[in-house]
């Protein structure tokens, strides 16, 4: 970023990729965490003199607008936290959208409706997805002429590297592209886990499925020292094991695939001791701690219980690098949330470097009311941190990186 501000801003249209996919909760902003993350960079260019032309999506929408995925609500919120006004464009490069990128005035900022609006942004066909990145880039006025200023591209979307999207991947070849400092400092931290990480290195994974986790568990058994495993997919661990899971979450088809990993790794994956149970899933639910290897039948496990804590806890004691992805339970309920929050200030207290992996865990720790800088970095990318770690080409990366 400091690259184009030191070529200059002011007066020019800047098209900025954000990554403002937050929590709705009765239509206002839920966890703001990357509303805020974004801020530095606006800030910035705004204070350059730059007009600045925000994108972004909200949740998945099918292509066409639908009014529960409207930014709206964050349009309100981001004008809170930068503390200057902000232009809401109703729809991403119609009407509405060029009108007011052609009224911006040197120091003003735009937000256009949820980019998954259309269609062309998450398409497979690389002709309607260039077809409306071409779009995109014609709100900033495009390359310019010698007498007018040209566009420019930021990506500071880190959540979404990972997404071949037209607004994170297409429009950066149609513009002189930079990138932004959100996405170069998780890049940072990332790439401090994927080289030579200092040990003991511990990985931490919880969250519902072990499925979305295949890939990253792959590639990161063999480079760990311990990978501690809760949250929903422990149950397809344990029964892996040959444990009863009663009515818990329960991936039939990856039984095979967490032996296998139980098999390879040893006793490098630690799995639950113990599990706090209810007969459904609800704030007033009746709950209990049983064994791990005897969770009655009818019973769903939802949080790991105290003594799991404890030895979760005794596993990362004195780890000089940990990631953690993934709450340990139902952590948005009362009665399910103790396994998260010991965990993660067990996370917390490790003396080197400890990473979150962005989306739930994240959202989990500023619920949860514990201290974010008690943690090395709290990424805002869940999928985009997995899919780093697990070595992946990121196209809204490499494409920044091709020039
Ligand atoms: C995220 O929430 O991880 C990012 O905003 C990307 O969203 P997506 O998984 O819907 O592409």
């Amino acid at each position: 970023l400091d690259d184009l501000l030191g070529v200059g801003v002011t007066g020019r249209r800047v098209l900025v990729r954000s990554d403002l996919n937050v929590p709705l909760q009765d239509g206002a902003v839920g966890d703001d965490g990357r509303i805020r993350a974004s801020l530095p960079v606006l800030t910035k260019l705004l204070d350059h003199g730059a007009r600045v032309i925000v994108t972004a999506h909200l949740g998945r929408p099918k292509g066409a607008p639908d009014e529960k995925y409207s930014l709206r609500p964050v349009a309100d919120r981001l004008a809170q936290l930068l503390g200057r006004p902000v232009e809401f464009a109703t729809d991403t490069v119609g009407e509405s959208a060029r009108l007011l990128a052609e009224g911006l005035a040197d120091g003003e900022l735009l937000l256009l409706e949820n980019v998954r609006f259309n269609a062309g942004e998450t398409s497979k066909d690389d002709a309607e997805r260039a077809a409306f990145a071409r779009e995109l880039a014609g709100l900033t006025g495009g390359e310019g002429t010698d007498t007018e200023p040209a566009g420019a591209y930021v990506d500071d979307a880190f959540g979404a590297v990972h997404r071949k999207h037209a607004s994170v991947y297409d429009v950066a070849g149609l513009l002189p592209h930079y990138c932004g400092d959100l996405v170069r400092d998780e890049l940072t931290v990332l790439r401090r886990l994927t080289g030579e990480p200092e040990r003991p290195y511990a990985v931490v994974l919880g969250g519902s499925k072990v499925s979305d986790k295949l890939a990253v568990i792959e590639s990161l058994l063999p480079k760990v020292d311990t990978l501690l495993v809760g949250g929903g997919m422990c149950f397809t661990f344990l029964a892996a094991r040959g444990h009863e899971v009663g009515d818990s979450l329960l991936e039939q088809d990856q039984i095979d695939n967490c032996r296998r990993f139980l098999d390879e790794a040893g006793d490098k994956i630690v799995l639950p001791t113990d599990v706090v149970v209810a007969a459904e899933v609800a704030a007033d639910a009746g709950t209990r701690t049983v064994p791990a290897d005897a969770i009655p039948a009818g019973q769903k496990g939802l949080d790991i219980g105290p003594d799991s804590v404890r030895e979760f806890a005794a596993r990362l004691d004195g780890a000089r690098t940990v990631f953690w992805n993934g709450p340990m339970g139902v952590f948005e309920l009362a009665p399910f949330a103790a396994g998260t929050k010991g965990v993660a200030e067990a996370v917390a207290g490790t003396p080197g470097l400890s990473v979150v992996g962005g989306g739930d865990s994240a959202a989990a720790v500023r619920a949860l009311g514990l201290d974010e800088s008690s943690f090395g970095h709290i990424s805002t990318g869940g999928g985009a941190s997995l899919e780093f770690l697990e070595g992946k080409e990121l196209p809204g990366v490499s494409v920044l990186e091709a020039s």
